[in-house]
């Protein structure tokens, strides 16, 4: 059990009479500021004023009754109420020397592992997929990462848009303004200009485009071999394509059912829904009432019809009858909202009531006018060119910095760090938020960027070439972690808060809990590294149980950034 956990237990149980234990322990969290020690307990100022007591009186009197041994002794009262919790040093570097050997550090499995499906990336195919789409991309992979590695059952789903309209673009196009050389060439290349090209004339108001294409959709729908043939010459290109870029990201799924897969549903779906009185006629369309919204949530359009809604209900019976899962996350553009808080209403109506559905919503990238990220051609930025211009860009940092570097070593340095700086860029913003894309920032060598989490891993490995020291020998060695300087002890309280990072990370399905926990610890390891000398330390200050320290923290720095889905380099 991790320390945080730890701390909350001992306070659910010594919560004062009228208190909710499990709301007093909740209150209890790191503190921001070594001067309120290590751990903060504010559940008195809230429950004081519920019960008319004074706060600082019932402070005390938690004070006297909670028992934190062996990790530490009484809390100290502060301020109106506060109780500050000082872990003490002989358990934290007993705690710190029984990590040395714990690959996990730290990290428990919990009594009952939950299945957790996390539908992700999800593009349209046979687009061009576009810079909005590394977020759910990369926001999905790292809470997958992130709960499997805290002991729950993953299924990373990528529910791929492989129906929709733009196939209806498609064909049209295929059909009246085809490139074959171009397409025996580069398919899915020819397929996105054919969509651009009926995407533009559409745009420019051709409304016979506009019918031909939605044409070309319905018929694709109804089984027109003609349409499904070319449906299924198609697919398998742009299956190629993605599949490409998702090696290149180190993102990976347990299935990709994409929304053909549940079209066979869809009729048994709304049947379903209307044999339980849960949809009903209403201007010619078939559509579900809830009460979260004022608008219909329409599952058969009047044309007959199904749309993205039917679809999504197919998924939701389908993965609950074939998974179970006790929590299915939709990382999806926080614009969809209206969709699924619908939806979510609709399936819990329908009896899926056990599962907790969330939309892990996130927010839009920026250009530097703050407007939607373009090119300069002004077309929304293509996946993969931006990836490239991420590695150009961090191989001219890289040259600037590791001059001693081969070539080839340089290159893999700017792909490690051009790519890990896209990830992390996104990963460290709260997801709700918009947020500006910047080289500059994203590469920079010191702040809060990859760069600089890849920077201290490196720094670590470097001083154990320097010192002629492995890894493995230090991990042989088992050295007595001993804390003499505040430097010491501060790092290693941050090296304990790794589990329970974990933990806040999946409770609250934000990966920026654990970046910024990854730049707090590069910052108070640099801290230690400038007041602690570790190959020069005197013997009396143990050089073993400071480079036991280093260990820790380079394990701590490649786990979390691989939870991130962002890899280490030994130098750089
Ligand atoms: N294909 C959709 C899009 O690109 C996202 C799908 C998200 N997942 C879902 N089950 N609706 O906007």
């Amino acid at each position: 059990m991790n320390v945080l956990e730890r701390l909350r237990q001992s306070f659910a149980a010594a919560t004062p009479e009228g208190g909710e234990p499990s709301a007093f322990a909740a209150a209890v969290r790191p503190s921001g500021d070594a001067k309120f020690g290590d751990y903060q307990a504010n559940g008195c100022m809230a429950l004081a004023k519920s019960l008319g007591k004074n706060p600082r009186e019932l402070a005390s009197q938690v004070a006297r009754a909670v028992d934190l041994e062996p990790l530490a002794p009484s809390p100290e009262v502060a301020g109106p109420g506060f109780l500050n919790v000082r872990l003490r040093d002989e358990w934290i570097a007993r705690a710190l020397d029984a990590l040395s050997n714990d690959s996990t550090l730290g990290v428990s499995s919990p009594a009952r592992p939950k299945t957790v499906v996390v539908d992700y990336s999800s593009p349209n195919v046979a687009k061009p997929m576009h810079v909005g789409h590394i977020r759910s991309t990369v926001i999905g992979d790292s809470l997958a990462r992130i709960f499997t590695a805290l002991g729950h059952r993953v299924i990373r789903d990528n529910h791929l848009g492989d129906w929709g309209s733009q196939f209806g673009m498609i064909l049209w196009g295929w059909k009246n303004h085809r490139d074959e050389a171009a397409y025996a060439a580069e398919p899915v290349r020819e397929l996105a200009r054919l969509y651009r090209f009926a995407q533009d004339r559409i745009k420019a108001g051709e409304s016979a485009v506009e019918d031909a294409a939605r044409n070309e959709t319905a018929k694709l729908h109804a089984g027109d071999p003609e349409n499904r043939a070319l449906w299924e010459q198609f697919m398998p290109h742009c299956l190629k394509a993605l599949e490409a870029l998702y090696e290149r990201l180190g993102v990976s799924f347990d299935v990709q059912l994409g929304e053909s897969f549940y079209d066979p549903m869809l009729d048994g779906v709304v049947k379903e829904l209307e044999t339980k009185a849960l949809a009903v006629e209403s201007e010619g369309a078939t559509v579900v009432f809830t009460e979260e919204s004022k608008a219909p949530f329409i599952v058969r359009k009047s044309d007959g019809a199904y749309n993205y809604a039917t679809t999504d209900l197919a998924t939701i019976r389908y993965r609950e009858e074939t998974w179970h899962p006790d929590e299915a996350l939709y990382v999806v553009d926080s614009r969809q909202g209206d969709h699924f808080k619908q939806l979510f209403a609709v399936a819990r109506r329908w009896g899926y009531n056990r599962t907790d559905f969330e939309h892990v919503a996130f927010g839009t990238i920026l250009g530097p006018d703050r407007r939607p990220f373009k090119t300069r051609s002004g077309d929304v930025i293509g996946l993969e060119s931006l990836l490239d211009e991420a590695v150009a860009e961090a191989r001219k940092v890289v040259d600037e910095n590791s001059p001693d570097l081969t070539p080839e070593e340089r290159q893999h340095v700017a792909e490690v760090v051009g790519l890990g700086a896209i990830k992390y860029a996104d990963l460290a913003q709260n997801r709700l938020s918009d947020y500006v894309f910047d080289w500059n920032k994203m590469l920079a060598m010191n702040g809060n960027t990859g760069a600089y989490l890849q920077y201290a891993y490196a720094r670590i490995q470097s001083i154990f070439r320097k010192g002629n020291v492995t890894a493995e020998a230090i991990h042989e060695l088992r050295p007595a972690i001993v804390l003499t300087n505040p430097a010491e002890r501060a790092l290693g309280v941050r090296i304990l808060r790794f589990p329970e990072t974990l933990e806040l990370a999946a409770a609250e399905l934000k990966p920026n809990i654990l970046t910024d926990y990854l730049f707090d610890l590069a910052n108070q390891f640099s801290t230690f590294f400038e007041e602690c000398p570790v190959l020069k330390a005197e013997s009396a200050e143990r050089p073993d149980s400071r480079l036991a320290l280093c260990d820790l923290v380079g394990r701590t720095l490649k786990k979390g950034l691989d939870l991130l889905g962002i890899d280490v380099v030994d130098r750089m």
